[in-house]
């Protein structure tokens, strides 16, 4: 598939069929992270790949919020849950001084790489930021030092995902040499 083809094909989806996702397509998805680049390289991202039924509904009924539910996730036959670690020392000391948090910038390439692959595969997906980590690192024996920043849903979709969300025009989001200046 071409890289445009991928990038137009990609949608959120949020109704899937119960078919199980082929163990190689879970690495295959993972590699995919793995070859992401963070800062210093210092891969801080963990994943945790989440197949079990009963993991699932659990964290579906037990580690959701109010107002965005994400009911649907209960169909779902493979959650992502995105990870870090961030006991790397160079990680912490550049965030320190420069204010910026590297680990979320390296998981969210990370977790996106995943998802281009995935949808390379014909598999959908959608990532889920609305939820309690608290709840879900209890459910998933979560060290309290790791992070978790997000997860991703991803499974065959079950029927054609409703019409493409409305993105800002170019000159909306693109300057020229200077804040504001059009390009
Ligand atoms: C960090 C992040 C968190 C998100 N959290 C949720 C979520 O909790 N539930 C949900 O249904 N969609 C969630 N989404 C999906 C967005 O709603 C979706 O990407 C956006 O509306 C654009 O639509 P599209 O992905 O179909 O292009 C999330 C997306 C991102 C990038």
């Amino acid at each position: 598939m071409k890289f445009d083809h991928i990038l137009e094909k990609r949608i959120s989806v949020r109704s899937y069929d119960s078919r199980p996702i082929d163990k190689k397509d879970i690495i295959a998805i993972c590699e995919a992270a793995r070859l992401a680049p963070s800062a210093c390289n210092s891969q801080t991202w963990r994943f945790i790949a989440v197949t079990d039924r009963q993991s699932i509904r659990k964290i579906c009924h037990e580690a959701m919020r109010h107002v965005i539910p994400n009911r649907w996730i209960e169909q779902v036959p493979l959650l992502i849950i995105g990870c870090s670690q961030l006991d790397i020392i160079a990680n912490r000391i550049g965030s320190r001084v420069t204010g910026i948090e590297y680990y979320q910038i390296d998981l969210g390439i990370a977790m996106e790489h995943m998802v281009l692959k995935a949808t390379e595969l014909g598999l959908g997906t959608c990532w889920i930021g609305w939820f309690n980590k608290d709840k879900l690192k209890k459910i998933l024996n979560i060290p309290k030092k790791i992070k978790v920043s997000a997860m991703l849903a991803i499974g065959y979709p079950k029927e054609e995902p409703s019409k493409k969300r409305p993105r800002k025009p170019i000159n909306k989001i693109l300057f020229s040499e200077k804040w504001g200046k059009s390009f």
